[in-house]
């Protein structure tokens, strides 16, 4: 079930800021590219803020987005009130959980981007995800998501000790830094989870103003595994790849990306 970690409550507000200063975040040519080719309508589950919604919906394609996270979906909501109309009227939202979400459209195209299937921490979790995005699909229709390779040698270290991992400033407030802290607090070899923490902290003219935590749950997947759960969720692999510039899914993979369509 859904658990305090999910809420997104701290993150949401920080959510765009940050992932807007994470240079290495390349997902998002890949996704516009495929609603592009394929979609009319798209449904994103685990839409989160709209970082990918909105680049869709700009492009004058419908997009209807699910996510259980209020506050996520609140940011979202602001976002859009900033666009014009014409924007405005190709999204829709639903707040609901992707394990149990259904309506009844079917889609073209069907996507997970940047790892909610990350946020699925058991079997029964992760094969209700993707039956949700199955059930949605089109005949002919395609389901993208990504998750990350796992680096086996960090999951595994670096417990206790806090990472800064992404700074950025605040255009509104100049002298105003904020800095994403990482901390692992446990790992679960066997369920293949960790338990983590974001801190964010904001420092006004060099000094620390403020403090905020929110607590981080993911899985991570090995390749054999989400073979298996795409067999048990009705879904095969049409293509794969390591990486956003679209690389063999091979031992150089930092991310798993797959497009999937329903078994025959
Ligand atoms: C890393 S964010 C990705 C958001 C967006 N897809 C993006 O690319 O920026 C993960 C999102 O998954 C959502 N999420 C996690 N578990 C969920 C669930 N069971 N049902 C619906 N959304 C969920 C969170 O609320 C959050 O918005």
């Amino acid at each position: 079930m859904s658990t305090a970690t999910d809420t997104y409550a701290v993150s949401a507000k920080y959510y765009d800021q940050a992932y807007g200063a994470k240079q290495d975040l390349a997902d998002l040519p890949f996704y516009l590219d495929l609603a592009r080719q394929i979609g009319r309508p798209v449904l994103e589950l685990a839409c989160g803020t709209g970082r990918v919604l909105l680049p869709i919906a700009r492009q004058g394609i419908a997009i209807h987005g699910v996510d259980n996270s209020a506050p996520m979906l609140a940011e979202l909501q602001k976002k859009l009130e900033r666009e014009p109309k014409d924007v405005r009227e190709l999204v829709s939202t639903v707040h609901a959980d992707i394990r149990s979400f259904r309506s009844n459209r079917r889609y073209p195209l069907v996507m997970i981007p940047f790892r909610p299937m990350q946020h699925m921490y058991t079997v029964e979790d992760q094969i209700n995800a993707l039956k949700t995005a199955a059930f949605h699909l089109e005949p002919e229709g395609v389901l993208a998501f990504d998750v990350f390779y796992p680096k086996y040698d960090m999951v595994f270290s670096g417990i206790g000790s806090e990472i800064l991992d992404l700074e950025w400033t605040l255009q509104a407030e100049p002298g105003t830094i904020m800095r994403r802290f990482f901390k692992k607090h446990t790992v679960d070899k066997i369920a293949q989870t960790f338990a983590a923490s974001f801190i964010y902290r904001t420092y006004r003219d060099g000094k620390l103003v403020k403090e905020e935590a929110e607590p981080l749950k993911m899985s991570w997947y090995t390749y054999p595994h989400l073979r298996a759960l795409f067999l048990l969720a009705g879904l095969e692999v049409k293509e794969e790849y390591g990486s956003f510039e679209l690389t063999p899914l091979d031992n150089n993979a930092g991310q798993m990306i797959f497009i999937l369509k329903k078994s025959a």
